[in-house]
């Protein structure tokens, strides 16, 4: 790797916001789940675009790649070294600007976290359409880069579907900005939707503008206690034919659920273990707890359910299905998979991913939780030992026999891109590659994430 360019990047940010002692650089190198991470030649903070364009133009020009980090709450190893990069951290880009209520959206600087978003935003009586559990640390950057789905897809769709405009300084150093918000724009090209999803690969996201939603007070949760995945999935369709202002749809399991309590010290949500649990979130402007508690009550299968009304009832509830992923890290580090398949095959994938699992590390712990509604399982294994590539080959060669997909919502990062080509054709992958190398021909940006390295 050639030499860093650490004097031009102290003028470029700072001397304070290079950091070289591995003191300093140690959290960010290492991933969320403690799988993935190497040292980088150095961690750099700029605090706005032109200090990000400025890190960008230095780095192309000494041959160094960077990489690219937000809240560093992913989960395939996307955002931390392979070893030796620049790590660009965009955490101070904090700048949040006031709500346009009338347009009903909001422009945020890539380092803004989802939970900052979110108050902003209800603060002016409105929402933002994504959520999920990692929103105290996980960026806009982040959130856009991966597009992120989360807890409110089944009635806003992922963070695509909110984004209305963008800023990204590109591998050469120049900005590309598309931040009038517009809500229709013919004229070509979407740069800003392909950078939903390129995971740091094309553009260093440094705002956007996003679409907010009507902000709903009156909600009610339900957990649904049933005898398996397929009874869970099977009573979807009707709850989401009679209940329009359902907003959340999880699945979860008894093995799960029993790790988030041992973890969280949390009761038991029912006087029996079950096998399956559903929670099921309704918002509106109204109560819509008359028409939830109806429609459960007529649920097929159902074994035991409890409704929760009150905010300290429903964080309760949200608790059971938020706390699985801090549980089963807890554990272990664990090989985290997620996949989603065509909603018709779900039960099929839920029955056979633990014995596909198993087939390869029979001691192995199979931990299956998700959004039930959107066809998209988290396969997380614990005790897999050495064997993280082969469980993580079985189960996607699986996902990709169902006609599924190898990342739902968390990317592709370093973690998958020897499966990409399960989940995309030779000729996509090629259409992929050869916009990444009309936007980064030298390869500075993320090099080894998303596509396989040549
Ligand atoms: P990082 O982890 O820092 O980076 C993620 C990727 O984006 C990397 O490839 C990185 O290079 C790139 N990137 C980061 N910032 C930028 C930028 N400004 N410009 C360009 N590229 C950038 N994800 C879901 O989709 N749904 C969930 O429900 C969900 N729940 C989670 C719960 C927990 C407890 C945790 C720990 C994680 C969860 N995640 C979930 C994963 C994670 O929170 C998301 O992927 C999130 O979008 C990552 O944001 P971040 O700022 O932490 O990004
Ligand atoms: C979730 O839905 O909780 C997440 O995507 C995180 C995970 O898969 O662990
Ligand atoms: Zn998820």
């Amino acid at each position: 790797m050639s030499v860093l360019p650490l004097e031009e990047l102290r003028t470029a940010v700072g001397a304070e916001h290079v950091l070289v002692d591995a003191g300093l650089t140690a959290s960010y190198e290492r991933d969320w789940t403690g799988r993935f991470g190497a040292r980088a030649g150095c961690v750099v903070r700029p605090a706005d675009t032109a200090q990000v364009a400025e890190v960008v133009r230095t780095c192309a020009a000494a041959g160094v790649p960077v990489v690219v980090q937000g809240g560093n709450t992913g989960l395939v190893g996307g955002a931390v070294p392979a070893g030796g990069e620049v790590l660009l951290s965009l955490t101070r880009l904090t700048e949040l600007g006031d709500v346009d209520v009338a347009a009903g959206q909001v422009t945020a600087g890539a380092g803004v976290t989802l939970g900052r978003l979110q108050d902003h935003a209800r603060a002016a009586g409105l929402d933002f359409g994504v959520d999920l559990a990692a929103r105290d640390s996980a960026t806009v950057g982040g959130l856009v880069a991966t597009n992120a789905g989360g807890i409110r897809v089944l009635r806003y769709g992922s963070m695509r579907a909110q984004l209305l405009g963008a800023e990204a300084v590109l591998a050469d150093g120049s900005v590309v900005s598309r931040m009038a918000g517009l809500l229709k724009d013919g004229t070509g090209y979407d740069l800003v939707s392909l950078l939903a999803g390129s995971e740091g690969t094309l553009g260093i996201v440094t705002q956007a503008r996003l679409r907010l939603v009507p902000r709903l007070t009156a909600r009610c949760v339900a957990l649904l206690a049933l005898p398996d995945a397929d009874s869970a999935i099977a009573v979807l369709p009707e709850l989401r034919r009679r209940l329009p202002h359902l907003s959340a749809a999880e699945l979860l399991f008894a093995d799960g659920l029993a790790l988030v309590r041992k973890h969280g010290h949390l009761p038991a949500p029912f006087a029996e273990e079950h096998p399956a649990y559903l929670l099921l979130e309704c918002a509106d402007t109204t109560d819509p707890s008359d028409a939830l508690v109806e429609a459960v009550s007529e649920a097929d299968g159902l074994l035991d359910a409890t409704v929760a009304t009150d905010a300290a009832g429903q964080r309760a509830l949200w608790a059971y299905r938020e706390q699985h992923t801090e549980a089963i890290n807890a554990e272990g580090v664990p090989v985290k998979l997620d996949v989603s398949v065509p909603t018709g095959r779900l039960p099929e994938l839920a029955a056979r991913l633990t014995p596909t699992v198993a087939g390869v590390v029979p001691a192995a712990r199979t931990i299956v939780f998700g959004h039930v509604n959107e066809g998209n399982l988290h396969v997380n294994v614990l005790d897999a030992g050495d064997d993280a590539e082969r469980v993580t080959d079985a189960v996607l060669r699986l996902v990709a026999e169902l006609e599924g997909s190898i990342s739902s919502e968390h990317g592709v990062g370093r973690a998958k891109t020897a499966w990409l080509s399960l989940s995309r054709s030779r000729t996509e992958i090629a259409a992929m590659r050869a916009i990444k190398t009309a936007l980064d021909p030298q390869g500075v940006l993320n090099p080894g994430v998303l596509l396989p390295a040549v």
